[in-house]
C-alpha cells in the first residue's frame, strides 16, 4: 500500500496532531504524518512529534510581511516534504485564498462545534448560553471561507446541566481524537468525496 503523505499545521498543544500520529503507526493506515509545521515556536505539539521522529518545521507568521508571504513559506516547506494531504489541527492563522485553492480537496480542518453553527472561537461556551442540547465537532475541508466547506465526519455530545466551558470542551475534545483521524482515512483513501 502507498501511503499519502500527510502534513500537520498546528499552533499549539497539539492534541489533534497526537490523534493523527498515533493513528498513522498501524501499518495498514493509509496516511503517513511526514511533517509538522507550526506557526508558534513553543507550540506544545512540536516535541511530541519530535519524539515520534517526524520533521517539524517553525515557521513564524510574525517574521513575514504579509499573510501571502507567510503562506508561500509553507508551500515551500510542504512541497519539499512531498506533502499530498494537509491536515490543519488547531491553526489558528487565517489563510490566504490563494493558498487554500492551492490545496483544494487536499486539505482538511477540524472544528469543535456541529458546523454550520458556532464557527469561530468559543464555541464551547456560546453552546452553552445558548442552551444548546448539543455540541460536537466536524471535520471539513477547508475552502476559503473560515470554518467552511464540505463535511467529511461530525461527532455529537450532550450539553449536560451544569456543564463549565471546560467540561464541554474536554468531551468534544475526546471525540474529535476519534473522528479526525477517520477522517483522514476516508481522504487518503479517496472515499470522502465532495
Ligand atoms: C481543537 O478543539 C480543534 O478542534 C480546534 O482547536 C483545538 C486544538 O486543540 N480547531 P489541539 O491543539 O489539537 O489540542
Amino acid at each position: 500500500m502507498t501511503k499519502k503523505r500527510v502534513a500537520i499545521l498546528i499552533s499549539g498543544r497539539g492534541s489533534n496532531m497526537r490523534a493523527l500520529i498515533e493513528a498513522a503507526k498501524d501499518k495498514n493506515y493509509p496516511a503517513e504524518i511526514v511533517l509538522v509545521i507550526s506557526n508558534v515556536a513553543g507550540a506544545g505539539g512540536l516535541e511530541f512529534a519530535r519524539q515520534h521522529g517526524i520533521k517539524t518545521e517553525v515557521i513564524e507568521h510574525k517574521k513575514f510581511p504579509s499573510r501571502e508571504i507567510f503562506d508561500n513559506a509553507m508551500n515551500v516547506a510542504l512541497k519539499k516534504a512531498n506533502a499530498e494531504i494537509v491536515a490543519l489541527a488547531g491553526f489558528m492563522r487565517l489563510l490566504s485564498p490563494r493558498f487554500v485553492e492551492s490545496w483544494r480537496r487536499r486539505m482538511i480542518n477540524i472544528h469543535p462545534s456541529l458546523l454550520p453553527a458556532y464557527k469561530g472561537l468559543h464555541t464551547h461556551k456560546r453552546a452553552i448560553e445558548a442552551g444548546e442540547k448539543f455540541h460536537g465537532c466536524t471535520v471539513h475541508f477547508v475552502t476559503p471561507e473560515l470554518d467552511d466547506g464540505p463535511t467529511i465526519l461530525q461527532a455529537k455530545v450532550p450539553v449536560l446541566p451544569g456543564d463549565t466551558e471546560d467540561a464541554l470542551a474536554s468531551r468534544v475534545l475526546e471525540q474529535e481524537h476519534k473522528i479526525y483521524p477517520e477522517a483522514l482515512r476516508l481522504v487518503a483513501e479517496g472515499k470522502a468525496k465532495i
